[in-house]
Formats: C-alpha cells, sequence, structure tokens
C-alpha cells in the first residue's frame, strides 16, 4: 500500500476487503484457519475455504454433522485467520484476522455456495461420512468413481451440507512489507454513542 492509500485509510473497511479478499466469483478460494471452542472451553481450529464474503460478513460451509457444527451451534464466537500471500498489485504477504459471530448462513446462499464448488467438493459433501472414512483405500477409490458415474448429469446438495455466516466485530489487517516493519490497521465495531449507530472504528498497530 502506497504512503497516499495509508492516508486514504477511512473508518470503513470495505475498501480493504475489497481490496484483499477475491470477489465471489473467483474460482480460487482463500484458505483460512477457522477457530472455536469445544465443549470444555478448549480453543480448537480446522482449514476451511473461504466460499463468499460480502458487508454482513465471511461465509463457510461444512457437514452439518460435524464437530465444527457442534461447536458454533454450542458457542457462536469464532476466529477466522486468512493468510493473503499473493495479494494482487501489493507487493507484500498480508493477513486477515476476524473475530467474530457464527450463524447459520441464509438457504439461497447454502444453494449458491454449494452450486459454485467444483465437482469434487460437491461429491465430497455426499460421501464424507464416518462409514465411507473407515472403508478400505481400495473400496473407497471404487465406490467414488461408481458415485460420479451414477451422477454424471451433477450433483445436488445433500441434506447434510451447511453453511455459517460469521458476522465480524474486529477485523485486523495486517500488512508485511520488505522495506519497513510490518503493521496492522485494526478495525472494532463499537456504538456511536451520539449518532445512536453501530460504525467501525479504527487504529494501527504494531505488527
Ligand atoms: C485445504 C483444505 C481445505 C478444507 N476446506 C474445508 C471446508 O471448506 N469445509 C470443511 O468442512 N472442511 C474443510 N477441510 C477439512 C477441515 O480442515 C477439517 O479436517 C474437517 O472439516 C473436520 O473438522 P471438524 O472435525 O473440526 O469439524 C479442509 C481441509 C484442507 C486441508
Amino acid at each position: 500500500m502506497s504512503t497516499d492509500e495509508w492516508d486514504a485509510l477511512t473508518d470503513d473497511p470495505m475498501p480493504l476487503l475489497s481490496a484483499w479478499l477475491p470477489g465471489n466469483d473467483d474460482a480460487a478460494r482463500p484458505l483460512m484457519t477457522l477457530a472455536t471452542l469445544d465443549e470444555n472451553g478448549a480453543p480448537d481450529a480446522r482449514s476451511v475455504l473461504l466460499s463468499e464474503w460480502d458487508a454482513d460478513g465471511f461465509y463457510w460451509h461444512t457437514d452439518a454433522r460435524s464437530r465444527k457444527i457442534a461447536q458454533v451451534t454450542a458457542a457462536p464466537a469464532v476466529a477466522l485467520c486468512i493468510p493473503l500471500l499473493g495479494v494482487p498489485h501489493a507487493d507484500a504477504k498480508h493477513q486477515l484476522v476476524v473475530q467474530g459471530v457464527a450463524e447459520p448462513a441464509p438457504q439461497a446462499e447454502q444453494d449458491r455456495a454449494y452450486a459454485a464448488r467444483p465437482p469434487y467438493l460437491q461429491q465430497l459433501a455426499w460421501q464424507n461420512t464416518p462409514e465411507f472414512a473407515a472403508l478400505p483405500q481400495r473400496e473407497r477409490i471404487t465406490a467414488w468413481a461408481e458415485f460420479a458415474a451414477a451422477h454424471a448429469d451433477g450433483f445436488t446438495a445433500p441434506d447434510a451440507w451447511t453453511g455459517c455466516l460469521v458476522r465480524p466485530h474486529r477485523l485486523t489487517f495486517w500488512f508485511g512489507s520488505e522495506h519497513t516493519a510490518s503493521r496492522r490497521v485494526e478495525y472494532t465495531r463499537g456504538e456511536d454513542s451520539t449518532a445512536g449507530t453501530i460504525g467501525w472504528k479504527r487504529q494501527i498497530l504494531a505488527g
């Protein structure tokens, strides 16, 4: 980011999100770490794809029977860590860290995200079960090919397909630089008591 662009930063994080994250039509989806709390309050984490994002937040998709869904249903506070190592028109590495609250994604969004997944991932949503995982690998390969052949016209989403929206209340943009120290721009959502609205506050932090 140039000096002028730093000076132009506003209290709205959307321009930075738009500059850093690929559009939802881009087939290459960023990988992120989704951190949750388990039933004992211990941290848990795994990689998921960022399926979509918009002004409401960040969407990811999974199996409704998965551990992560049980965890966010019981304790919806989550964090996302998105390393962005090849941002277009940027000379440096970036990272976006999100703190927020997970909720079920709207059905229309879940349908759209399934339709946008490549065929391999659409099929995975059907065959990603404990029973299939327990089969010998040779059987798994055969059954996978048979399932693909039986659905050559395409897949519809299984009942277990689900998705979450993470509504952010903190966004931390980390800017790497080869020429000087890294630093962060952090946006925190809070109430503006004078205007009676919810807005973003921005501060600059050391890297
Ligand atoms: C590159 C990569 C991408 C992944 N994307 C997803 C994803 O989008 N959704 C998902 O449920 N699991 C995804 N996984 C698998 C998860 O990391 C995890 O192993 C699985 O979802 C089970 O997590 P849980 O037991 O915490 O629910 C991905 C794994 C890797 C390595």
